[in-house]
């Protein structure tokens, strides 16, 4: 992390005090750490803990030392790399989901640019504060916005109880800083398709078919790839998500605008990831007018063509994921599909379990491999579960590399 800038910044927790050993551990790794701490965190650990531990003045309010300028805020947003918010509390980052700056390091954090710097969070709080509805929603908020969240691990809290809300280790939000500035850069040179999102799917020029995806998985998916240095093609169909800066995007309508991209792209690409929930059905004829009430309505449904499918017919070099949503016999139907598309990994997920599937922020999967074996992951955050599947595709690619 040589030459890296970060900026840490430090809100009121018990947690702060393992932010001092994350400060250590970045120093040690090469960054240069300036600490942001508001005031109630200078009521768990004193500025000079900090200070020491990274050579450098803490800032701590708008207007007192070490500020020498007017316009400290804008450059704390704009000087760094990367900023991480460590211990984040309820409060700061509601006042981020709002738009609310009282205090320098609320007021930085209004004034960066996420498309040149990223944010993460790492939440640390009581169980009943982080599931309450409003820190819900702003955490939403945020991901929505494209702040990144280091989610916090379940265990025992410092106020006793045990549950969900302990600030996530030093050790993880070092991978996680690592990952988010590409510091691997393992994908440079590889090109990945995602496709991502539902499909719509018109019945007539008011009502369509469609289904529950979010977009969120291959949102995410595309982001971790681009990070890692790949080149990267998104193909999504509707969704309330900004795609990543820096990649290729081709928004899209119906199941067969998807297939005309994705078929279009596929020559030139190296890994193609398919998390789209893609209509299978489709109106066998879309009216020209809005369809009128009456006693009974029968329609045609005719087939989409499976892109998935497609491209398992067609490929060479190309390493195809897919991804099975399924409600009963996960690991059978997945099975099947896997060997019907010709796919290399599949991604199941059993979307009848709590934090899996479609309009979460985490999913709960298992992984098949050509050849038979099977690994069941975790319940972990959709920005993680990505770096754990681009690690797998990388390995797999490896091992065939290897036997050619
Ligand atoms: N898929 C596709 N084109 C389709 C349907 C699915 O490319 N018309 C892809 C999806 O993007 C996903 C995988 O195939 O990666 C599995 O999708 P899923 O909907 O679970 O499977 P289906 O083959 O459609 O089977 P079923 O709906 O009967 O469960």
């Amino acid at each position: 992390m040589r030459g890296k800038k970060i900026v840490l910044g430090i809100s009121g927790g018990i947690a702060a005090y393992k932010s001092a050993e994350l400060a250590r551990l970045l120093i040690k790794e090469g960054a240069t750490v300036q600490v942001v701490m508001t005031a109630a965190a200078e009521r768990f650990v004193a500025p000079l803990t900090f200070s020491t531990l990274t050579g450098r003045p803490v800032y701590r309010s708008l207007f007192t030392e070490p500020v020498q300028s007017s316009t400290v805020h804008i450059d704390l947003a704009r000087e760094p790399d990367l900023i991480l918010v460590a211990p984040a509390t309820a409060n700061l980052m509601g006042k981020a989901a709002t738009g609310i700056a009282d205090d320098l390091l609320s007021t930085v954090l209004l004034a960066v640019r996420l498309d040149e710097c990223p944010v993460i969070f790492a939440p640390a709080m009581n169980t009943a504060m982080f599931q309450n509805p409003a820190v819900r929603d702003n955490l939403a908020q945020l991901r929505k916005r494209g702040f990144i969240i280091a989610d916090p691990l379940s265990g025992e809290l410092a106020c006793g109880e045990v549950g969900e809300g302990r600030m996530a280790e030093p050790e993880q939000l070092l991978t996680l800083i690592k990952r988010t500035l590409a510091i691997s850069d393992d994908y440079a040179g590889e090109s990945v398709l995602v496709t991502a999102g539902p499909t719509r799917e018109s019945l007539d020029p008011v009502r369509f078919f469609s289904n529950h995806s979010s977009g969120r998985m291959g949102y995410a998916l595309a982001l971790a790839a681009r990070n890692r240095g790949a080149k990267v093609i998104l193909v999504s169909g509707p969704t309330a998500l900004n795609p990543p800066a820096g990649i290729e995007f081709y928004p899209v309508t119906t199941a067969r605008e998807m297939y005309d991209i994705v078929l279009e792209s596929f020559p030139a690409v190296d890994v193609v990831i398919k998390t789209a929930a893609v209509a299978d059905f489709r109106p066998e004829l879309a009216a020209e007018q809005k369809i009128k009430k009456k006693d009974e309505l029968q329609l045609r449904l005719v087939r989409n063509p499976d892109i998935l499918e497609e491209l398992g017919a067609r490929k060479n070099k190309q390493f195809l994921v897919g991804f099975a949503a399924e409600t009963t016999d996960l690991l059978n139907y997945a099975r099947a599909k896997m060997e019907q598309k010709n796919l290399d990994l599949m991604v199941a997920n059993d979307v009848t379990q709590p934090g899996a599937g479609f309009n979460t922020e985490t999913n709960i999967v298992q992984l098949l491999y050509r050849g038979g074996g099977v690994e069941a992951l975790p319940l972990m955050s959709k920005d993680e579960l990505s770096h754990q599947i681009l690690d797998r595709i990388k390995e797999a690619r490896r091992k065939i590399g290897g036997r050619e």
